[in-house]
């Protein structure tokens, strides 16, 4: 770790100074004089391309930013990952989710142990599986076929699992069903169950400890489904697998650990999704994609891991955003889908991004004195559009916005993907350079509305364009936004890989359980507000 605290680096006071200078200038303006900004301030890795033209940024901007993810030895920590050191240092684990797409013929040694090994072993097992449940091998406890899958997860056993799911449908077996069940609320696992039959149907048990709260609950309500339908404990061999690292704890609640996949404490769960969290998106595209969609995390991981600074897509965009959060106080990002596939993707990278980044400590415990993580967010377009793009072209804040497009649609349907896609460049165009008040003025615009019809501009975009929604392509994405995390959480100095502040809240909610729950009128001590609400819900269930 770099001794020198962030805001102390010469780096960043050059960048202050530079902000000073630059953070007025317009957009419009930097094209005007530079026409070739365009191409040049582009970058492309695994058949990805991303324009970042439209940011506020000059090319000494760029080389003040790589100066500081220098300083912040961003190369060095970045190899420790690649090497299975413990820079998740709150939880002294290594950080590994790079390996879980490493090929066959890699080979990675921790603590002794070839990681790519294991990796592979599970990876073989989940394909036998799959094979089995997708060609109907796989038999249910009457003798029938597998026909309807339930995930139940939650956070990263299910957010991965479901996006991966809607993000390649069009490559799934049709003639399965996929339902996630994640909420503890019951409505959850009502809806996604009220039309199914349990002789058919295999839920898979998603959970990193497999002592979650909300998937315990839900198991075990599913596995009273199943026994309730099909008169016998004996049911649940072959209508529940397990994907968990704990296999003590998926033994008590009754799988057999045969029919369990594992993976290892060094998969963050919000980094999971390619480890064997994803066997619903296994059983729903088949072995063979999946090894595709894993070649594509990979091949982002290589480019991460090689390229130059300035042509590392990661590097560019994280370091755009801390140059945004943190001298342009920035508080949001907007994350825009232009494929109706993606439309789970910005739920997926919120919990990635603000789980991961929204610490306020330094690896060494100092409070750290400048923001982190910004509020991710976003819907896939055009639908925003109609909705809050009204905000970002005119509202008071700035918030800069990644627009995904891709060249081919995955159902062409006469017009529309040269529609859809005429949006992606105007909205980008829109947003950089907007409407001045001559031009306003030059439509003949009446006096009294030309300040409403005015648009600032200057609000950047990246704009990241793909031939087509591929599984290989959704790897590259998530990859690529996985080390965006990384490199933001490297120049914030935090740790990105744990979650501290989600545990508070369970520990209350256990004490507060029973209390709702009991029959006699519980002896409340917390404060007056809680205990108001306790006794209100008690007078309402
Ligand atoms: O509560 C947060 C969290 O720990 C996430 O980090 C994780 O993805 C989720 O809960 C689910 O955890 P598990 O897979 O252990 O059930």
């Amino acid at each position: 770790m770099p001794t020198t605290p962030l805001r102390d680096r010469a780096s960043w006071k050059a960048l202050e100074r530079h902000h000073a200078e630059i953070s007025g200038r317009h957009l419009r303006e930097l094209f005007a004089e530079d026409p070739g900004r365009g191409e040049r301030m582009s970058a492309e890795a695994a058949g990805l391309y991303l324009d970042y033209s439209k940011n506020r940024v000059t090319g000494e901007t760029l080389n003040l930013l790589n100066d500081l993810a220098r300083e912040s030895e961003l190369e060095q920590r970045r190899d420790l990952m690649f090497g299975g050191e413990r820079i998740n240092t709150s939880e002294k684990r290594s950080v590994l989710h790079v390996a879980l797409r490493m090929p066959r013929d890699a080979e990675l040694v921790v603590d002794g142990a070839d990681v790519v090994a294991e990796v592979h072993e599970v990876l073989d097992r989940m394909a036998e599986f799959a094979r089995h449940v997708r060609s109907g091998q796989w038999k249910g406890h009457t003798g029938k076929p597998i026909r309807n899958i339930v995930n139940i997860g939650i956070g990263g056993s299910d957010l991965g699992p479901v996006m991966a799911y809607e993000a390649l449908r069009h490559y799934s077996k049709r003639d399965l069903n996929f339902r996630f069940v994640s909420n503890v609320d019951s409505t959850d696992f009502a809806e996604a169950t009220h039309d199914l039959f349990a002789d058919e149907t295999l839920f898979i048990v998603s959970s990193k400890t497999f002592g979650t709260l909300e998937t315990l609950t839900n198991a075990h309500s599913a596995r009273e489904w199943v026994v309730a339908q099909l008169g016998t404990d004996e049911a649940v061999a072959r209508h529940f697998v397990a994907v968990s690292t704990n296999a003590e704890r998926v033994a008590e609640f009754g799988i057999d650990t045969a029919n369990m996949f594992g993976f290892w404490d060094w998969v963050g769960g919000r980094y999971s999704m390619d480890s064997a969290i994803g066997l619903s998106t296994m059983l729903a595209i088949g072995p063979e994609h999946f090894g595709e969609m894993l070649a594509g995390f990979h091949e982002m991981d290589e480019h991460f891991r090689t390229a130059p600074l300035a042509e590392n897509l990661p590097v560019i965009m994280g370091l755009l955003s801390v140059w945004y959060v943190n001298f342009f106080g920035v508080q949001s990002v907007g994350v825009m889908p232009y494929e109706q596939y993606l439309k789970r993707f910005p739920a997926y990278l919120q919990q990635l991004t603000m789980e991961s980044n929204g610490k306020h400590v330094t690896h060494d415990g100092a409070v750290v004195g400048y923001d982190t993580a910004p509020v991710y967010w976003g819907e896939p377009g055009t639908n925003g559009q109609h909705s809050f793009y009204q905000l970002l072209h005119q509202g008071t804040r700035l918030i800069p916005v990644d627009l995904i497009g891709f060249g081919k649609s995955l159902n062409p349907l006469g017009d529309h993907h040269d529609l859809l896609m005429a949006n992606v460049f105007a909205q980008a165009q829109a947003l950089a350079f907007g409407k001045t008040e001559e031009e306003v003025r030059a439509e003949g615009t009446a006096d009294d509305v030309v300040p409403h019809r005015v648009m600032e501009g200057n609000r950047p975009t990246n704009v990241l364009l793909a031939e087509r929604l591929t599984p290989q392509m959704l790897g590259v994405l998530v990859a690529l936004y996985e080390h965006i995390v990384f490199v933001q959480g490297t120049i914030w100095g935090i740790d990105s890989f744990d979650q501290w502040g989600v545990e508070l809240g369970k520990v209350l909610a256990g004490q507060i359980a029973p209390e709702l729950m009991s029959d006699e009128e519980p002896e409340l001590a917390h404060d007056s507000s809680t205990d108001t609400l306790i006794r209100r819900y008690r007078g309402l269930k």
